[in-house]
């Protein structure tokens, strides 16, 4: 057989290709014989297609390469794109030629037959080829690009933080230290206190980086290491930082909505609860959502934090995401700034995903005294010493400000739908799994 060239083409523009010859290079996801014919799937990581060998077409050797081959083995083929409503994802090819690249080693270790989460788990090098995983990716990718999307448009500068730093943010009680040429040094929990900084200078900025957290429990909704993004606002008080993040959550939902639909079909997410997600979402006080807790009969009083199980019941109330908002102020951190109507409180808030998905939101507006910022520094027991360069924003210039932080993770896990984030992030971190 005289060796063909065709031009190489990505199974996501395939529909541009109907009828004409192309190259696919990928790997070997599935495939079966009946007779006189091969059926191989391939997948090239944009798509699926299954291609159809014949005899006369592709001849003994082609036949003898295909049957070589066994699951994750890497191919090229050339071949006529044939538009076919009956096929998976419109198309299939039929095939004129087939070159192996390298035969699998011994069987796949992800057949497509069930296997247990941890298994996957530790194969989660391999198990991100699977189907499911690549549309979750797909589905990553599009909620990252669409919130640097929203922040560019609207006129903000994208700031990033270290990601070594000298203080904690975020309490004590979830600190990656690591040893600094002899002083210790922590992996960043958030960006926020140099995002303010970045405010003060540029007006609007916001942070997309890795943070950390050494969180001991185990739960569907924590990471070790996970993505935030923090948008920071100068002259903005806690409702305008809740409006934007309304709108940035409505924009993403709705990118989703109208870029991957494809791939919400694979994961068999139901896009109709998507839709529902529009704005305003509603508001509730901690302290009614208190009350609103006991009522559905939650053993929890005025100042208890509200924890994973309370939020489910709060959100369940809804079909969109709600607000918590003004929360005593001894739960929340020391930049929070207190409602100057009620001491007790703190000018901040949540928002809770639909669904039981918990909390993906946390912001509010920020201390901008600096002598009520030194107390509260001191009430939490941190060192006045080691916060000296964000003070030193309420010492020049100083004026209201207020922002808030998404988690990536749990946006994802939300809007595919899963019960858990370890899908969500290709090498989750979590209290008992750093390989692979
Ligand atoms: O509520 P958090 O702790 O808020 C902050 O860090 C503020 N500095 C944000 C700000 O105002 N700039 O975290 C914000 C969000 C949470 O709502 C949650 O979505 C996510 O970050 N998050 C986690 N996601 C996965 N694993 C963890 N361990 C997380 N901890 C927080
Ligand atoms: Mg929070």
């Amino acid at each position: 057989m005289a060796t063909q060239t065709a031009p190489h083409v990505y199974l996501q523009d395939i529909a541009a290709w109907d009828g004409k010859d192309v190259t696919l290079k990928g790997w070997l996801y599935n495939k079966r014989s009946s007779g006189k014919i091969r059926f191989v799937l391939l997948r090239d990581g944009t798509g699926v297609i299954q291609c159809v060998g014949s005899i006369k077409d592709i001849g003994e050797d082609g036949f003898a390469e295909i049957d070589a081959m066994s699951q994750e083995s890497s191919l090229m083929v050339v071949g006529t794109v044939h538009a076919d409503e009956r096929a998976p994802g419109g198309f299939e090819l039929i095939l004129k030629q087939v070159t192996p690249v390298q035969a699998a080693m011994g069987e796949f270790p992800i057949s497509p037959k069930e296997h247990g989460t941890a298994f996957l788990m530790d194969n989660r090098h391999l198990w991100l080829r699977s189907k499911r995983q690549v549309s979750i990716m797909r589905i990553r990718h599009c909620i990252v690009k669409a919130i640097r999307d929203f922040f560019d448009e609207r006129g903000f500068t994208l700031f990033d933080p270290p990601i070594f730093t000298n203080a904690a943010c975020e309490g004590t009680s979830t600190l990656f230290e690591t040893d600094y040429f002899g002083e210790p040094a922590y992996l960043s929990q958030s960006g926020q206190l140099y995002g303010e900084c970045g405010a003060m200078a540029l007006g609007r900025i916001y942070t997309f980086g890795p943070t950390f957290r050494a969180e001991k429990s185990k739960t569907r909704r924590h990471l070790t290491e996970f993505w935030m993004i923090e948008p920071e606002v100068a002259y903005m008080d806690m409702w305008g930082a809740a409006e934007l993040a309304e709108d940035m959550i409505c924009f993403i939902v709705q990118r989703v909505l109208e870029t991957r639909a494809e791939d919400l079909k694979v994961i068999e997410r139901d896009s109709s609860i998507l839709e529902k997600i529009r704005k305003p979402f509603p508001r509730i006080s901690y302290t009614d959502a208190i009350e609103v807790l006991k009522q559905n009969g939650h053993e929890i009083s005025w100042g208890d934090d509200i924890g994973g199980d309370e939020e489910t019941t709060i959100s369940n109330q809804y079909d969109r995401p709600v607000f918590l908002h003004h929360f005593p102020a001894h739960l929340k951190a020391f930049y929070m700034k207190r409602d100057p109507e009620d001491d007790k409180l703190a000018l901040g808030f949540d928002i809770l995903a639909p669904e039981g998905k918990g909390e993906v939101v946390g912001g509010g507006q920020r201390e901008d005294s600096y002598d009520e910022l030194v107390k509260r520094v001191m009430e939490h027991g941190l060192k006045v010493e080691d916060f000296s360069w964000y003070l030193d924003l309420r010492k020049f210039g100083s004026v209201p400000h207020a922002g808030y932080g998404l988690g990536l993770e749990r946006t994802v896990a939300w809007l595919c739908g899963l019960p858990h984030v370890r899908e969500t992030i290709p090498f989750p971190r979590m209290i008992s799994r750093l390989k692979p």
